[in-house]
Parts: C-alpha cells; sequence; structure tokens
C-alpha cells in the first residue's frame, strides 16, 4: 500500500498560490480521523467544537487542554498520514506568553498535533510570534470566534459594519505578519472573506464565508448530521444523514433483543457434540440433541 505524503505548511502556501482549494474537516477520536484520512482531507482540525458536538456542552467554553490533548492523541493513531490543527481552547494562551508556549507544546508532544490554532486578531499577535519563533506552526482563526461568544453576543454574522470589516482585514495582516501559516475565518460575509484571501499570502480557510477562500472547514459531525438533536445550518451542506441510520440500526438491535431474535445460531459458539454429552449425558437440558 503506497502511503500518502502529508501536507506541509510549505505545500498549503503553494496551493493557495495555484488555486487548489484546500479542504479541512474536523474531527476528535480514533474512528472518525482514520474516515477523514481515507477520505482524503487535506488537514484534520481536532477543533474545540469538540465541546459541542461530542462532550454536550453548549458552547466551547468549558473545553481544557486536557480535553484537546487526549483527543488529538486519538486522532494521530487514526491518521497518521494526514496533517493535524489542534485548537488552544479558552484561555489557555493570552495569560502570558511562556503558558501559551507550555500549553502549545502539550499538543504538539502530548497530542502529536502539527500545528496549533487559536482565536483572535492583532490583540494576539505576540503570542503567535513567539511560538512561531519556537518552532510551533500556528494558525489563526477571525471573525466569530466562538471562545468569545458572550462577548460577541450570540453567533451572528461578522464584520457587517465597516469598522468591523476594517479591523478583520487588519486583523487578518496581522497575524500573518505574526508568522501564522493559514487563518480560518468564521461567518462573514463573502465579500469580505474574498477581500481578504487577495489582501493575504497566506491561506484563508471559511467557514460560513462563502466562495472566495482558499479552503473550506467544516465540522464533522454537521456534515453527517450525527448528533441528536440535530440543528441545520445555513453555511453547512450535510452529506449523509448518519444520525437517522445509527438511531434506526439501534432500534432494530433493541427490538431484535426485546423478542429474542438476536442472537441467532450464526450469532452463537457451539459445543464439540462430545463435550455435551460428557457433561450433560443424553439429556437435551443444554440444548443438545439426543445421539
Ligand atoms: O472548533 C472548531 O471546530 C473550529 C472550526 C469550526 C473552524 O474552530
Amino acid at each position: 500500500m503506497t502511503m500518502k505524503q502529508p501536507l506541509t505548511i510549505t505545500k498549503m502556501k503553494k496551493m493557495k498560490q495555484s488555486g487548489e482549494p484546500i479542504s479541512v474537516l474536523t474531527a476528535y477520536d480514533f474512528p472518525s480521523a482514520k474516515l477523514a484520512e481515507e477520505a482524503g482531507v487535506d488537514v484534520i482540525l481536532v477543533g474545540d467544537s469538540l465541546g459541542n458536538v461530542v462532550l454536550g456542552y453548549d458552547t466551547t467554553i468549558p473545553v481544557t487542554l486536557d480535553d484537546i490533548v487526549y483527543h488529538t492523541r486519538a486522532v494521530a493513531r487514526g491518521a497518521k498520514e494526514t496533517f493535524i490543527v489542534a485548537d488552544l481552547p479558552f484561555m489557555t494562551y493570552r495569560l502570558g506568553i511562556e503558558n501559551t508556549l507550555r500549553n502549545a507544546a502539550r499538543l504538539m508532544q502530548e497530542g502529536r498535533a502539527h500545528a496549533v490554532k487559536m482565536e483572535g486578531g492583532a490583540d494576539i499577535a505576540d503570542e503567535i510570534a513567539a511560538l512561531v519563533r519556537a518552532g510551533i506552526p500556528v494558525m489563526g482563526h477571525i471573525g466569530l470566534t466562538p471562545q468569545s461568544v458572550h462577548q460577541l453576543g450570540g453567533y451572528r454574522v461578522q464584520g457587517k459594519l465597516d469598522q468591523d470589516a476594517r479591523q478583520l482585514i487588519e486583523d487578518a495582516k496581522a497575524i500573518e505578519q505574526a508568522g501564522a501559516f493559514a487563518i480560518v475565518i468564521e461567518l462573514v460575509t463573502e465579500q469580505l472573506a474574498e477581500k481578504i484571501a487577495s489582501d493575504i499570502s497566506i491561506p484563508l480557510i471559511g467557514i460560513g464565508a462563502g466562495r472566495g477562500c482558499d479552503g473550506q472547514v467544516l465540522v464533522y459531525h454537521d456534515i453527517l448530521q450525527y448528533a441528536s438533536p440535530y440543528r441545520a445550518k445555513r453555511f453547512v451542506k450535510t452529506y449523509a444523514d448518519l444520525g437517522t441510520v445509527i438511531r434506526n440500526a439501534i432500534g432494530s438491535y433493541v427490538a431484535d433483543v426485546k423478542s429474542r431474535t438476536f442472537p441467532q445460531e450464526e450469532h452463537s459458539f457451539p459445543m464439540d457434540q462430545e463435550m455435551v454429552k460428557q457433561l450433560y449425558g443424553n439429556s437435551s437440558a443444554a440444548g443438545g440433541t439426543e445421539a
């Protein structure tokens, strides 16, 4: 079997230059990572959306560094040939550069991530620069930054006002200047994302940011409707309805157990007839047949 060449940050930049879109998908465990790799995803993001779609929180805020380390390790075991980015969760940065460096190092050493992602703009440029100097590739994240959901007043489209749009353009430039290799832009108008993509030389990866980005990222559970309850989002295209498939399959299993339709003979392990005789004589008490 030929091994796929994992992507590098240099190749991602070349993809932008040649106009080849970059596909990014989140994954949180061994099977989701394995399937994403087998399907040919360019980059796997172990996002702190983990909190919403796997851990059952309302926001990403309760997600801890330990959570991301644990899940990134599982992803790395499942996708050995894919470039993996792991999220720095809420307040695991912004508390001093030494703290940021230590936390990012854990994602790479213990989690086996190739890069880290952090939310923020010009305000975290010095932290991004320090990570890059230490050899840690950084992906920025601007626009809707879910870790600031309470400050932003909800999950709504960003950069609609002139001043906000200008700030996002400045943020993207500051992140590029600080040495990040790519930026995620979430929930902004298509025109703004397109403008930012053309203003910077590093790949801009969109989610709910329209068609003008250099790549797209979506959440595993969103594209597969693998959540319960499932909430449709305008910017998500769903490719399968796993939630319904799984719920129906489990329902059939429960019904089979209740009706004793499962297990059948083919699911059971028969004992050698001689052994049956030794144990039970000629009685059919153990389900054995009379010789
Ligand atoms: O946490 C996450 O999955 C993300 C993506 C939505 C970009 O940040």
